[in-house]
């Protein structure tokens, strides 16, 4: 074991382990690369734990081999059993573990060297503590809320923003004080206390809808701690790493604000879903009593193959009800007939970013059909069908004609334009952001309720007898 730990320079390793971060991270925006770039991110942590366990100091590797042990099981049993539906509570789980790993860090570092920290690493623990534990607590919010556990509804009430600025002043009060005064082991534990409930406070009155945006930026918060800890442990990669993670979950939910055209702080402190009083909004009216053109599977085939150009939406539903090689079969159908298909990705259809390349990816759709919502709005004027299957808010024109709807401003995929615009969904219930869709009792739109496998499996069925 010596002449191994001797032989093998721990940095280097770290190093290594660094550029394989950063490639594997930069190759998953791809779907293309993206397998490739998860396997090369998977050795970087398997050298990194590797070099850091030949380290010295570790006299007993039972707790660890046990550990590991378990975490192998529960990573194992999740990659099989969560479906993607479910991806983004287990990435608020992950994320939540995350922090509490800092956390415990932290308080084990600090009663260690109780009494004898110098300022730097009082500050740096103090901050590892209080990111961790805020992280942890606001995941396991997000997780109840994604769940279903409790009320996705954002949950205001008086003062909320003044007592959450009262805990950020009295936790920092108490930490000036430990940096002044160590070992006060009291004020160490109100700054643990009230990251808790800070975690909660800042979580509760965040719509459902918003989650998979706080989801990110409680990633980046899991990325920030894990540097921090880096620090107190003296330990490169920890830093490097958890930089990674911090700058990327930053980036993404930037983007994911861009998607919806929503500033970070409406989505944090906007209540979203609420009017101005903190009510929920009213019932928009519905026109002509509510009435929608029903379809069968036969007349809707009869329409598309009459057509030169057909555009495919998805949106959850088609996530939800597994039905992506469906799509693809019904795209094959088609293009076999000369009739023109695309795939319209809105940047947040689904439940996390990328859901929709995922899916089409593994039914294998050719990638250069895909088209972003920048570079396909322009044609849905001059696309004779729109095939909207289990997407919702993403296409509700609301965001562009009611300035009254929580929506309003978010770029949507403007399928409206198209000659016709068919809808495969199983009832006239709303989708993720909870609110009507007047797009469903338009003229040009008719609507194909069943589930949408089975709805898209008939279709591949009538094409073929024709
Ligand atoms: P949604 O608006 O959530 O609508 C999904 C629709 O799918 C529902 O209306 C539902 O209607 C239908 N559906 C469910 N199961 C189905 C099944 N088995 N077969 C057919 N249809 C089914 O989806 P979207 O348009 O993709 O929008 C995504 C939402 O998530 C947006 O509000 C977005 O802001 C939010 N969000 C997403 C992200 C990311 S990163 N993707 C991030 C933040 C927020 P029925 O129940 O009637 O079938």
């Amino acid at each position: 074991m010596d002449e191994l730990q001797q032989w093998v320079n721990k940095d280097a390793v770290y190093l290594i382990s660094a550029v394989l971060f950063i490639v594997g991270i930069k190759m998953l925006s791809s779907p293309e690369s993206a397998a490739l770039g998860n396997y090369l991110s998977a050795l970087a942590m398997v050298l990194a734990v590797g070099v850091t366990l030949l380290q010295g100091g570790i006299t007993d590797f039972r707790w660890i081999a046990i550990g590991m042990a378990i975490g192998a099981i529960i990573g194992f049993a999740a990659s099989r059993l969560v479906k993607m539906t479910a991806m983004p509570q287990m990435v608020a789980i992950y994320n939540g573990l995350g922090g509490a790993a800092s956390a415990l860090v932290a308080i084990s570092e600090f009663l260690r060297l109780q009494g004898q920290l110098a300022p730097f690493l009082t500050i740096v623990i103090l901050l590892s503590l209080f990111v961790g534990t805020l992280t942890l607590s606001g995941s396991l919010v997000a997780f109840a809320k994604l769940q279903e556990l409790v009320s996705g509804q954002p949950v205001v009430f008086p003062l909320q923003h003044p007592i959450n600025l009262l805990g950020i002043l009295g936790a920092l009060g108490c930490g000036v004080w430990l940096v002044f005064h160590p070992g006060g082991m009291e004020y160490f534990w109100i700054v643990a206390g009230v990251a808790l409930v800070l975690g909660v406070l800042v979580v509760i009155p965040i719509g459902g809808a918003d989650m998979p945006v706080v989801i990110a930026l409680l990633n980046s918060y899991s990325g920030i701690a894990v540097s921090l800890t880096g620090f107190v442990l003296e330990n490169n990669v920890l830093i490097i790493s958890g930089s990674l993670v911090g700058a990327s979950g930053i980036f993404l939910t930037t983007e994911m604000c861009k998607a919806m055209n929503r500033s970070i702080w409406n989505v944090l402190f906007g209540g979203f879903g609420l009017t101005a009083e903190g009510a929920p909004a009213p019932a928009t009216e519905i026109p002509g009593g509510g009435a929608v053109k029903s379809y069968s599977v036969e007349d809707a085939v009869t329409i598309m193959e009459n057509s030169s150009s057909v555009v495919f939406v998805p949106g959850y539903g088609m996530a939800a009800a597994r039905a992506q090689h469906q799509v693809r079969e019904l795209g094959d159908a088609l293009e076999a007939r000369g009739i023109d298909v695309k795939y319209a990705i809105h940047p947040v259809a689904g439940r996390m970013p990328g859901h929709m390349n995922v899916l089409l990816a593994e039914a294998n759709v050719p990638y250069d059909l895909l088209k972003d919502m920048d570079e396909i709005n322009d044609e849905f004027k001059h696309t004779d069908v729109a095939l909207v299957i289990g997407a919702n808010d993403v296409v509700n024109p609301a965001a562009n004609e009611d300035p009254s709807s929580p929506i309003y401003g978010m770029p949507i995929l403007n399928v409206e334009q198209s000659r016709h615009v068919m809808v495969l969904k199983r009832s006239m219930n709303p989708g993720f952001a909870g609110i009507e869709n007047m797009l469903f009792y338009r003229e040009n739109t008719l609507m194909v309720f069943g589930d949408a496998r089975a709805t898209l499996s008939k279709m591949v069925d009538a094409i073929s007898q024709d």
